[in-house]
């Protein structure tokens, strides 16, 4: 409590009422080294001041520490809010305008204030908001994300598989879908790691991201680190066939037709479906007809939990658009996405797979 907050009420009574101890000094004779602030600042998850008063944000927004509070807040490494309480005319007033932005800068998050009748009897904004919403935007801020703690495992984009040194077999696939999903499972609180075939789109934040080129190569890197994930989502388009033979030289122009022979390629997410300790798999299904039947047929044959079928060849969707639309099946049921934008479509996706991951794996439910 500031000097002048115990204008308003007492130490004491504070104590009584709230049941914690109330600190009041900078300096506490009680605290090992009378450095009781910096105990504080380090003890706190979270650093709520409220009510903040015109005088205690603008010293915070200049730095100057004279008291508990002021020293709390500059020691402080936790997430700070603020709940400002004040006449209406100081809330406006340019200073403590420049005062607010200033710290919002700083990263020091404000509840309100609220409309409303003053204590001085005025009416306006300064008036602190209420306690029990200071308390839910705590909370909202707070809640644990819904892939917290959730290992995924994504591939994205495609594979080229060489001909010769200067050729290569791929398709169409930018990998935007995929490192969509990535991004938004970072976000939703997952670790995430990305199986990459060669793309040209700006990587993800705080992803881990293994670059590979051919099938093989992703085969091998997923299926070095799949048992070690909860979640496989298989979004890379995996070319099924590679050139039989690699020449070692470029191949020269002859005849007026040319055969390439074809070998077919490790079928990288069925694979990973049949691990001992097969993580929750989801794939996709890109069709240019019959995309229902198609989608279905996969998720079976390769025992899938969920499959999310796109139309390719289209004119929007699919194959490096910025927007996409699925239909998701499960062996239980469908969902429908409508076109949309590919971010907007990998948070939709995400938590349709976060709810039945968790419908399967109730011990990983925290
Ligand atoms: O990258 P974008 O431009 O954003 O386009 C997105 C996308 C259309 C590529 C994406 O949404 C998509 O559909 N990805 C899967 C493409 C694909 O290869 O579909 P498929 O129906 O051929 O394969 C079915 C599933 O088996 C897929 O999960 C695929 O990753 C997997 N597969 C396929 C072949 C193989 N050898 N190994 C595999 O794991």
């Amino acid at each position: 409590m500031t000097t002048s907050a115990q204008q308003f009420v007492t130490p004491l009574t504070f104590q009584a009422l709230s049941g914690h101890p109330v600190h009041t000094a900078l300096f506490d004779a009680a605290q090992e080294q009378a450095m009781g602030h910096i105990h504080l600042a380090r003890w706190a998850d979270l650093l709520l001041i409220a009510p903040a008063s015109a005088n205690t944000l603008a010293k915070m927004a200049n730095g100057l520490a004279d008291d508990l509070l002021s020293t709390l807040y500059l020691a402080s490494e936790c997430p700070v809010y603020v709940a400002p309480a004040m006449n209406q005319a100081m809330w406006h007033k340019a200073a403590t305008q420049d005062n607010m932005r200033r710290l919002q800068q700083h990263n020091v998050s404000v509840i309100g204030p609220a409309i409303g009748q003053q204590a001085c009897g005025e009416q306006g904004f300064g008036r602190m908001s209420e306690p029990a919403d200071i308390c839910q935007h705590l909370l909202a801020d707070h809640k644990p994300k819904p892939m917290q703690g959730i290992k995924l495992l994504i591939s994205a984009g495609p594979t080229r598989e060489p001909l010769d040194p200067v050729r290569y077999i791929t398709n169409r696939s930018s990998g935007k879908m995929g490192y969509a999903i990535a991004t938004a499972a970072k976000q939703a609180g997952a670790l995430v790691t990305l199986v990459s075939g060669p793309v040209n789109i700006p990587e993800p934040a705080e992803v881990n991201i293994v670059k590979v080129e051919t099938a093989d190569q992703m085969y091998s890197a997923v299926m070095q680190r799949a048992e070690q994930h909860d979640i496989y989502i298989g979004a890379a388009a995996v070319a099924d066939y590679r050139p039989a033979v690699l020449q070692d030289h470029k191949i020269k122009k002859q005849h007026d037709h040319s055969v390439i022979e074809l070998t077919k390629n490790p079928d990288i997410i069925g694979s990973v479906a049949s691990l001992p300790s097969k993580p929750f798999v989801v794939g996709f299904a890109a069709e240019t007809n019959d995309l229902e039947n198609y989608a279905i047929l996969k998720l079976q044959t390769k025992n899938l939990d969920i499959i999310a079928a796109n139309w390719v060849g289209q004119t929007e969707g699919g194959f490096d658009s910025e927007r996409n639309a699925l239909q998701v099946f499960w062996p239980d049921g469908n969902k429908q996405f409508a076109m949309t934008d590919k971010s907007t479509l990998a948070q939709q996706l995400l938590s349709l797979i976060t709810e039945k991951f968790h419908e399967k794996n109730p011990a990983k439910n925290s």
